[in-house]
């Protein structure tokens, strides 16, 4: 099974962007782990902060990947384009969040990638990529 991870701007800093939202653990240590926990998965990992990037690498993979985790981060409440290309592409996607959206300022309620997504996962730290690759085991 072919899963890619995708995260989008900003969270490069993770472990040392506002660690009381998102944590003190760096994205490359925990996908370390991922690799570990699940080798029957073979799995990838991209990182931009840029649109056009994220969109590119999305239609790169949605038609021969098992599954897509994405989180797009400030452009999930923005972005029309990339919630085009997810409802372009076959691979199914499972929108993430490391925090609960929900409870933070009223800008991030509003996705433009959840109406084409399989499922969104939100506020369980890092934890929420582990349960979206679980999401796409039989
Ligand atoms: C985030 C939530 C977004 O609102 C924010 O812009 C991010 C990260 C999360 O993982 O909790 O950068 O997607």
């Amino acid at each position: 099974m072919k899963v890619i991870i995708i995260n989008g701007p900003n969270l490069n800093l993770l472990g040392k962007r506002e660690p009381s939202v998102y944590g003190n653990e760096t994205f490359d240590a925990y996908f370390k782990k991922l690799e570990r926990n699940f080798p029957q998965v073979d799995l990838t990992y991209f990182q931009s902060n840029i649109e056009g990037e994220i969109i590119d690498k999305i239609h790169e993979t949605g038609f021969s990947f098992d599954g897509i985790i994405l989180n797009a981060a400030a452009y999930t409440h923005t972005s029309v384009g990339i919630a085009d290309a997810v409802k372009g592409v076959e691979t199914p996607v499972v929108e993430v969040h490391i925090s609960n959206v929900y409870e933070r300022e009223s800008y991030r309620h509003k996705s433009y990638i959840a109406p084409n997504v399989r499922g969104i996962i939100t506020g369980f730290g890092l934890l929420s990529y582990e349960l979206a690759l679980r999401s796409f085991f039989d």
